[in-house]
């Protein structure tokens, strides 16, 4: 049964995609905050941004400071992630509080958190409001990740490296599984359908229903 859904729910059906943890310093201060509105946005020059509400904490740290760094954490990390998440930057230093270790990024002055499987760097290029939220610009300037979680694309092997998931509320998700799409095409150019296993365990066991009745009927004749 399909069902019409208050037009704000088309946010949460786009979410999902791999949770950052985006750090900031502005002078003595640091903050951290998770994100899940991101989005690669030019390959050259390497782009990406990140969409906060104005009243983060955040926001004014990524004004002043004019850098930030996105770090992927994985679901070891999901409770601080959720925890970031609940509290400002503005009343308390999550990142202190937390107790996580922090190490010093390569180019830019916000701190990068241990045990995370992947970072970016970024200065921050431009800032457009959209709607009721920003959307920070970030120039991509380092971009460092575990070799057990990416090479070329998210391996998705050991569950301790997989990035996490971010599905609303208090739910979050880790990737079960890589595929690997084929592509096939008839001579018109239109897809031909690659079986499902499904599809391919029903065609071998006809396939051998029909060995054992030929076989049957050689030996019957
Ligand atoms: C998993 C998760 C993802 C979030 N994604 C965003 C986001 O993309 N943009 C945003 O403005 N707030 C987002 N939030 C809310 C902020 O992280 C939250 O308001 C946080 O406490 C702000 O911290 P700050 O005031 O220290 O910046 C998210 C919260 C969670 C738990």
């Amino acid at each position: 049964m399909r069902r019409t859904l208050e037009v704000t729910e088309a946010l949460r059906l786009l979410d999902g995609g791999p949770v950052v943890l985006v750090t900031t310093r502005w002078r003595d201060q640091t903050d951290v905050m998770p994100a899940i509105w991101t989005t690669p946005l030019s390959r050259r020059p390497p782009l990406v941004g990140v969409v906060v509400h104005p009243s983060r904490h955040t926001h004014d740290m990524i004004r002043f400071a004019e850098q930030f760094a996105l770090n992927f954490p994985a679901r070891d990390l999901m409770n601080h992630t959720h925890y970031f998440g609940a509290v400002s930057g503005r009343e308390v230093e999550k990142l202190d509080l937390s107790k996580l270790e922090t190490f010093g990024a390569a180019k830019i002055d916000a701190p990068l958190i241990g045990g995370c499987i992947a970072y970016i760097e970024c200065g921050l290029e431009d800032a457009l409001r959209v709607g009721d939220h920003t959307l920070f610009v970030g120039r991509v300037l380092v971009v460092q990740a575990e070799s057990d979680s990416f090479d070329e694309t998210w391996l998705v092997g050991d569950p301790e490296y997989r990035p996490l998931h971010y599905l609303g509320m208090d739910r979050y998700s880790v990737l079960e599984e890589r595929l690997q799409a084929e592509l096939r095409t008839t001579d018109e150019g239109a897809i031909e359908m690659a079986e499902t296993a499904e599809e391919r365990e029903r065609r071998e066991e006809e396939e051998a229903r029909e060995r054992e009745r030929a076989e049957r009927e050689g030996e019957e004749g």
